[in-house]
């Protein structure tokens, strides 16, 4: 089956499998993520350190996964988190997806218990500053 619902339940599905090897002995708050452009998925887990600001979350650990396998434009992003709520992207992740989705980038959030809620990038990080502020 293929279709945008069969692309994001299996970039949701890829964010749950990132999130089983979140290494977060610390918070104890499991986190995945995933991030596709054209149908190839990347996932990672948050990454936690005894030197705690050390750690990173799974949002940007997926986009450092794709970024060094070649793939520098994201479409979209699911994140599933330990909360009751679905987990919607810190505000420095937030930051690091503008980079290289854009306003337009899909941010997909799933609670544990498979509550979703959807966003694009511009509601959650409006007049972001980005590439363009710069001086060409
Ligand atoms: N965390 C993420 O990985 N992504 C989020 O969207 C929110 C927070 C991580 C950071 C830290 O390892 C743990 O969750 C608790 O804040």
């Amino acid at each position: 089956m293929s279709g945008p619902r069969a692309d994001v339940d299996a970039l949701v599905a890829a964010a749950r499998a990132a999130r089983e090897r979140a290494y977060a002995p610390y918070s104890n708050f499991l986190v995945g993520a995933a991030v596709t452009d054209d149908g190839e998925i990347f996932g990672a887990p948050n990454i936690e350190n005894a030197s705690y600001p050390m750690s990173v979350c799974a949002e940007r650990n997926a986009v450092a996964v794709a970024v060094a396998a070649g793939h520098r434009r994201i479409r979209a992003v699911a994140v599933v988190g330990s909360g009751e709520a679905p987990t919607p992207p810190c505000g420095g992740c937030r930051q690091v997806l503008y980079e290289f989705g854009g306003p337009g980038l899909t941010v997909i959030c799933e609670s544990p218990s498979g509550e979703r809620r959807t966003w694009a990038l511009e509601d959650l990080l409006p007049a972001a500053f980005g590439p363009h502020d710069l001086p060409a």
